[in-house]
């Protein structure tokens, strides 16, 4: 458990690995504001969980929402950025939008938040920055060419700035997860295999984000990967409103 109670930002607190973190923090007696399109909707129901309803896509309105979000919310002394979506194809089967769409929210939004957030957590002289990466930052694979693009792009973005965010105590972290069992794939034409050990769950990269949050001050835990013990894809329904 970390000593201290934090305020902590999670973005994707509507689902999944996200909503595992949130429930962790909470539990752990932090205060969380949790992004995602559907803010309240869904999510935890808790005194100390503040939802924003925020679309991370729309980069022309972004800034302008982190502004009044800061305003809001003082004394963040960490984001954990889960936020994200999967589309695959070869490249062809993309549009330009949707290169574009992909890019912008799995990476540039995360760059953009990180933007709007850092000069006042410097100012605290501590704090975590907690990137939810992809087994997809580590290799590229078929049929995953902008995917992986955008999760190589926040692994770069991550290790520089660990590099340049050191002196202020800031600590950055990048977890990779192989295939989780979350509605991430509930779109998408593949899942993994139904055996416990073809995936791995929410809570054990939630079980990542809290060792990284609760290492000991000057020790940063740079990269974290889990896999399922075994790598197996299932094909999903074509129609999965069927029986
Ligand atoms: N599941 C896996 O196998 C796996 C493996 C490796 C990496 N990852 C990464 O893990 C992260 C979380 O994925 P997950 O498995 O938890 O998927 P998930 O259950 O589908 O959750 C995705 C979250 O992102 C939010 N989100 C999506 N688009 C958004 C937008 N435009 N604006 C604001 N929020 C948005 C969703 O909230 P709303 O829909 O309410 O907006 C939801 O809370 C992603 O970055 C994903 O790339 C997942």
């Amino acid at each position: 458990m970390t000593q201290k109670k934090r305020k902590i930002i999670v973005t994707g607190a509507s689902s999944g690995i996200g909503l595992a973190v949130c429930d962790r923090l909470l539990t752990d007696g932090h205060e969380v504001i949790g992004l995602s399109r559907r803010g309240g909707q869904t999510g935890p129901r808790h005194p100390n969980f503040y939802p924003e309803s925020i679309n991370l896509a729309d980069l022309d309105a972004l800034p302008q929402h982190l502004d009044e979000l800061r305003n809001k919310h003082n004394n963040i002394s960490g984001i954990i950025f889960s936020a994200g979506s999967g589309a695959f194809g070869s490249l062809e089967e993309f549009s330009y939008s949707q290169i574009r769409e992909l890019i912008e929210l799995n990476f540039t939004s995360q760059a953009y938040i990180t933007r709007a957030f850092l000069p006042d957590i410097k100012k605290q002289g501590f704090g975590n920055l907690i990137y939810i990466g992809s087994e997809a930052a580590l290799s590229g694979g078929g049929r995953g060419a902008i995917y992986s693009a955008s999760k190589f792009a926040l692994r770069g973005f991550a290790q520089a700035l660990r590099q340049e965010c050191a002196k202020s105590g800031i600590r950055i972290t990048l977890i990779n997860p192989g295939m989780a069992k979350t509605p991430f794939f509930d779109d998408l034409e593949f899942s993994p295999g139904p055996d416990s050990d073809n995936y791995i769950l929410a809570d054990d990269v939630a079980d990542a984000v809290l060792l990284a949050l609760d290492s000991r001050k000057g020790t940063v835990l740079d990269e974290i990967n889990l896999s399922p013990q075994k790598k197996v894809i299932q094909k999903n329904r074509p129609d999965k409103s069927g029986p």
